[in-house]
C-alpha cells in the first residue's frame, strides 16, 4: 500500500482513549463530569499522544445501565452539556489531531424511549414492530441472560398488552427489532447525524446480539436477511458518508467466530476488541508464564489488510474471563481477585490492573509495554495511564468507573461539589487521589504517566506495530514473550518477562543477521551476529523494545 493509503487507514495505528464524560472533569461543581470539563482537559489527552477519543454514551438516559439505555439518539444528557458542546469538543479534539468516536447502542433502547412507550401502549401501535414480542409464555432462558445477578429471563411480561418483550440485557433495555426496515432507517439516519456533526465513527455495542435473530417470528426472520449482510450495509453506509469513519465492534467470541465480523474482504467491522488475547494475558500474568498468551496470539487468525485488532488491558465493564475454561478462570481469580467482592457475574473481576498487581510499578509497566507492542491498535481506559485503582464498594461494573484523579485535593480535583454529591465515589484502598493523581505525575519523568506517554509516542513512531506481520521468537524461558513485528523493511523486536526472575537469553533472528538492535527506551543496543543470534538480558518483569537497523540504514 502507498503512503497515502496508509494514512487513510488511520485506525491501523491509532491510540484510542475511552472515557465517560460524567466521570472525567466537572466544570460547574454539580458533582457530574461534563462536556465543557472534558473540553478543558483536552490538552491532557493530546499530551498523552492519544489519536482517537471514544466517548461512552452521553445521550439522554434514565441511567439504568450507565447510559447504555438511551431515550433519545439525537440528544445529549443535559447534565453533561448540549449538542453545541459536543461539536465544540469534536472541533477542539480535531484541532489537536484527535478523532472522536461515539458509542453506538442500537441493540436496544431504554424502556423509556418514546418508541417503546408507544410500542407498549397498544398492539396496534405503529411502533409495536420496533421491538420483539411474543404472546405465549416464554421458555426458560435464565442461562442466557447477560447480567445473571439482576435478570433471570430474556423475556419480560408487559402487563398492559399481555405480551412478552425480548431484552438481551436489563429488562429496562428492550431489544430493537432489526428486521424492521423502519428501524434500520432510523439507525442509519441517526448515524448519519453524528457523522455529519464530525464523529469519525462508532464503537458498536454488543454486535453479536445486535445481529442475532433470537426471538423473531418467521415473517420477521424472512425480512432480516443474512445477519452479516446487515453489518455490511451499516459499514457501507458509514463509508459512503465519511470515508475515514470506522466501526469498532464489541464482539467477545472465539477467534474463528469473531473473524466473520470483519467480513471476508474487511467490509463489516473495521476493528474489533481483542477479548481472547486479553483474557489469556491475565492467565499468563497469573502463572508468570507467557505460554497462554503466546498460544492465543499464535491462534489469532489473519485478517483483511484494512481490518484491525483493538488491544486492551482493561475496559469499562467487568474484566471478563468468560472464554477461559473454569479451572483457568479460577487461577486468575485466585491470583488477582480471590474474594467474592472482587468478582462479578461468576465470570469476571471488578478490579483494575494496578491493585491486582499490588501496585508493583515494574510489573505494571511491563503489562503496558506489552499492550503497546502487541500487534494491533491499543485502547486505554481513562485513568490507566496514571495507575488508578477501583472502588470495590461500588455496585457491579461501577467499581472501575470512579472519577478521574487530577490532584490530591478533595474529590481528586474532579469536582468542587460536596463529596456526597459526586456522581460516584472515588477509588480507594491506597489507589485514591492522595496517592495517584495527574498533577503529581505530570512533572515527574519517572511516573507511570510519563512512561505511558513515552509508550504512546514510541508506538506511533513504529508503524510496524500496527501494520506489521507478527511472529513469536522461540526462546527457552517460559516466563518470556519475544516477538517481532515486521513491515515494509522495518522491524521491532519486543521482549517481555512475565516472571520476577531476571533472565539472559540467546535469540535466533535469521532475518536480522548483521543488524543492530537499537533499544527504543535508551538501553544498550545489541548486535545480531553473522550467524543470526543475539544475546539479551531482562530484569524480573523486564521489557525492551528494539528496532532492527542495518549499519548502512538511516537510523530514523
Ligand atoms: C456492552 C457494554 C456494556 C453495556 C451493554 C449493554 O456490553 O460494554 O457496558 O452494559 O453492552 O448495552
Amino acid at each position: 500500500m502507498s503512503e497515502t493509503e496508509n494514512s487513510n487507514l488511520w485506525w491501523k495505528n491509532a491510540v484510542v482513549y475511552c472515557l465517560d464524560i460524567e466521570t472525567f472533569f466537572d466544570s460547574d461543581g454539580d458533582g457530574i463530569g461534563d462536556l465543557p470539563g472534558l473540553h478543558e482537559q483536552i490538552d491532557y489527552i493530546a499530551e498523552l499522544g492519544v489519536t482517537c477519543l471514544w466517548l461512552m454514551p452521553f445521550y439522554p438516559t434514565p441511567n439504568r445501565d450507565d447510559g447504555y439505555d438511551i431515550t433519545d439518539y439525537y440528544g445529549v444528557d443535559q447534565r453533561l452539556g448540549s449538542l453545541g458542546d459536543v461539536v465544540e469538543l469534536i472541533r477542539a479534539a480535531n484541532n489537536r489531531g484527535i478523532r472522536v468516536i461515539a458509542d453506538l447502542v442500537v441493540n436496544h433502547t431504554s424502556a423509556q424511549h418514546p418508541w417503546f412507550q408507544a410500542a407498549r401502549s397498544s398492539k396496534e401501535s405503529p411502533f409495536r414492530d420496533f421491538y420483539i414480542w411474543r404472546s405465549n409464555p416464554p421458555p426458560d432462558t435464565s442461562a442466557e441472560v447477560v447480567f445473571p445477578d439482576q435478570e433471570n429471563s430474556l423475556w419480560e411480561l408487559d402487563e398492559q398488552t399481555g405480551e412478552w418483550y425480548f431484552h438481551r440485557f436489563y429488562k429496562q433495555q428492550p431489544d430493537l427489532n432489526i428486521s424492521n426496515p423502519r428501524v434500520r432507517r432510523e439507525i442509519t439516519k441517526m448515524m448519519a447525524f453524528w457523522l455529519q456533526l464530525g464523529m469519525s465513527g462508532f464503537r458498536v455495542d454488543a454486535v453479536p446480539f445486535l445481529i442475532e435473530t433470537m426471538g423473531l417470528g418467521a415473517e420477521a426472520l424472512a425480512g432480516f436477511g443474512e445477519p452479516h449482510g446487515y453489518l455490511r450495509s451499516l459499514r457501507s453506509f458509514v463509508s459512503q458518508r465519511n470515508g475515514e469513519a470506522i466501526l469498532l465492534g464489541e464482539v467477545n467470541l472465539p477467534y474463528e467466530q469473531q473473524l466473520e465480523f470483519f467480513g471476508p474482504t474487511g467490509d463489516e467491522l473495521s476493528m474489533m476488541f481483542e477479548f481472547i488475547g486479553m483474557q489469556h494475558l491475565y492467565l499468563a500474568l497469573a502463572r508468570a508464564d507467557s505460554e497462554p498468551l503466546v498460544n492465543a496470539l499464535k491462534q489469532r487468525p489473519a485478517i483483511p489488510p484494512a481490518s484491525q485488532w483493538a488491544t486492551f488491558v482493561r475496559n469499562h465493564d467487568e474484566l471478563t474471563l468468560d472464554k477461559l475454561p473454569p479451572s483457568q478462570r479460577q487461577e486468575v481469580f485466585d491470583a488477582f481477585g480471590p474474594e467474592k467482592r472482587m468478582q462479578l457475574y461468576g465470570r469476571g473481576l471488578k478490579r483494575r490492573l494496578p491493585p491486582m498487581l499490588n501496585g508493583d510499578p515494574q510489573r505494571i509497566r511491563m503489562v503496558y509495554s506489552l499492550l503497546f507492542s502487541l500487534p494491533g491498535t491499543p485502547v486505554l481506559f481513562y485513568g490507566e495511564e496514571i495507575g488508578m485503582g477501583e472502588n470495590l464498594k461500588a455496585e457491579g461494573r461501577k467499581a472501575v468507573r470512579t472519577p478521574m484523579q487530577w490532584t490530591s485535593q478533595p474529590n481528586g480535583g474532579f469536582s468542587t461539589a460536596p463529596r456526597q454529591q459526586l456522581i460516584s465515589d472515588m477509588a480507594e484502598d491506597g489507589f485514591g487521589p492522595e496517592m495517584i493523581n495527574v498533577l503529581a505525575q505530570r512533572g515527574d519523568t519517572d511516573s507511570l504517566l510519563s512512561f505511558v506517554t513515552q509508550l504512546v509516542h514510541r508506538y506511533r513512531d513504529c508503524p510496524e506495530l500496527g501494520w506489521g506481520e507478527f511472529k513469536v521468537i522461540d526462546q527457552p524461558h517460559r516466563g518470556v514473550l519475544a516477538h517481532t513485528c515486521t513491515w515494509q523493511g522495518r522491524a521491532v523486536l519486543a521482549v517481555h518477562n512475565f516472571s520476577d526472575k531476571p533472565v539472559t537469553m540467546s535469540l535466533t533472528l535469521p532475518d536480522f543477521t548483521g543488524h543492530v538492535l537499537r533499544d527504543l527506551f535508551g538501553g544498550a543496543n545489541c548486535e545480531v551476529s553473522s550467524s543470526g543470534s543475539a544475546e539479551l538480558s531482562l530484569d524480573g518483569y523486564g521489557y525492551r523494545w528494539l528496532r532492527a537497523y542495518r549499519k548502512e540504514d538511516r537510523w530514523v
